[in-house]
């Protein structure tokens, strides 16, 4: 779909050919919060589009809630409580699991990992680059994600890639690439209590249980044995929420690292300069948030106004769906330079793809960023050129974005 400015935020299409940046722009510049009206029985949403007033809603949880649903589908009060993680919830309760996970993903927590992550990039690379002609993001930005995916859980690396394609059929659930139940295009009904309203989250649920009930073996060491142990020690979580808790992380956990890395490879392809800017190693410390900013694979989460309240000079309604477009905030020149360029010396980077401001600042991101760092230091250092065979093909979706495919020639 051409982007004439004027495209349908709430349409799965509009996205299918990359981000509609030429639309948020003109929203940014004329009508920063826009009523957005759905055409398919949804009761539309407000779409922030400014830097600084996703910052002000983000930064405001009493006002601006997640206790209502984070994605824009509208659902009944039963179909929420069935479905929500502690991402769905606000402060204090969002807190008790927070407190509960936050150790096993941070900063030192995650530096840990470092010679892991560079082995088995290392590895992946080697692999990629015997060929001169693949498929970038399956043989690059897919395995490393999925294989750190495996390391945090404590999950058997046999069942990586079942866990990566259910997780891709719950993110993906508006593409047919990864479903053949596109939510916006056949009756979901029978999966309204399961997350992402699909049937992947059925087998997702399945195999959580396996976990819970002792029959699928897991690492003591892994997330999963610990948020158990500790659960054992005070039933923070019940069976439900520690099986909606398990899908969010094969969910979160792999595509959103994945997209960052297919953004860079299709970045270093439009652009040959780049690859010699990473090999100057004089970028390292700023290369990849950059990059995140220009993916930005979660492009908003949700909002529901407690109360009656204004952003932006707008004025907003209790009760209206609020949307937070992160991957446009990324783009607004009275925050970033020349933010359509890539400037991998970008310092300060102010981006807000992670939800940056907000209590549910993104648990995985120091693993993202770590990932995302490591394999393009692996990457670029045998690597003299790549070139893109064909366009990118997008995912179809206003949730997540990003490269799914992506032919390419490489020079050793
Ligand atoms: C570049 C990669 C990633 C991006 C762009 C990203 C983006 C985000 C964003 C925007 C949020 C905030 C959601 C909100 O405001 O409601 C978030 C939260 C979260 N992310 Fe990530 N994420 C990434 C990687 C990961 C990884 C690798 C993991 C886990 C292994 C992860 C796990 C989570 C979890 C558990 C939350 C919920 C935190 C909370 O509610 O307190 N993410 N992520």
């Amino acid at each position: 779909m051409i982007d004439d400015g004027h495209l349908d935020l709430s349409s799965h299409d509009a996205f299918s050919g990359g981000v509609p940046h030429r639309t948020f722009a003109r929203l940014r510049a004329e009508e920063p919060v826009h009523w957005t009206p759905e055409h398919d029985g949804g009761r539309g949403f407000w779409s922030v589009t400014r830097h600084a007033d996703i910052l002000t809603a983000n930064g405001n949880n009493a006002v601006f809630s997640s206790g209502q649903g984070i994605r824009i589908e509208d659902q009944t009060r039963e179909e929420y409580l069935a479905r929500r993680t502690f991402q769905e919830t606000d402060p204090p309760e969002h807190r008790i699991t927070r407190k509960l996970v936050n150790p096993a993903f941070s900063r030192p927590a995650i530096t840990r990992y470092e010679a892991m992550i560079r082995s088995l990039a290392a590895e992946i690379v080697d692999e990629a680059l015997s060929n001169d002609e693949f498929d970038a993001v399956e043989v690059l930005a897919k395995r490393l994600p999925m294989m750190m995916l495996g390391r945090i859980l404590g999950v058997p690396d046999a069942d990586l890639p079942w866990l990566v394609e259910k997780g891709d059929a719950l993110i993906g659930n508006s593409d047919p690439d990864f479903t053949d139940t596109v939510i916006d295009k056949m009756d979901t009904q029978a999966y309204r209590f399961m997350p992402f309203r699909s049937p992947a989250g059925v087998e997702l649920y399945d195999y959580a249980d396996a976990v819970l009930r002792g029959d699928k073996p897991v690492d003591p060491e892994g997330v999963l044995a610990r948020v158990m142990a500790a659960n054992a020690a005070d039933g923070v979580m019940e069976a439900r929420d520690f099986k909606n808790f398990f899908c969010l992380l094969v969910a979160a956990g792999n595509d959103t690292t994945r997209y960052s890395i297919s953004m860079a490879l299709y970045e270093l392809t439009r652009d040959p300069s780049l690859l010699a800017q990473l090999r100057s190693g004089t970028v390292w410390d700023t290369a990849a948030d950059e990059f995140i900013r220009l993916a930005s694979p979660t492009m908003h989460f949700r909002r529901t106004a407690t109360g009656d309240t204004e952003l932006g000079g707008q004025a907003i309604r209790a009760g209206d769906k609020v949307i937070l477009w992160f991957v446009s905030g990324n783009r607004d020149a009275q925050v970033f330079d020349q933010p359509d360029r890539v400037n991998l010396a970008r310092n300060p980077n102010p981006h807000l793809a992670f939800g940056q401001g907000g209590v549910h600042l993104c648990l995985g991101m120091w693993l993202a960023r770590l990932e995302i760092r490591v394999l393009l230091e692996e990457l670029s250092s045998r690597l003299a050129g790549i070139e893109a065979l064909g366009e990118p093909a997008w995912t179809r979706s206003n949730f997540i974005c990003g490269v799914k495919s992506l032919p390419v020639r490489i020079r050793r």
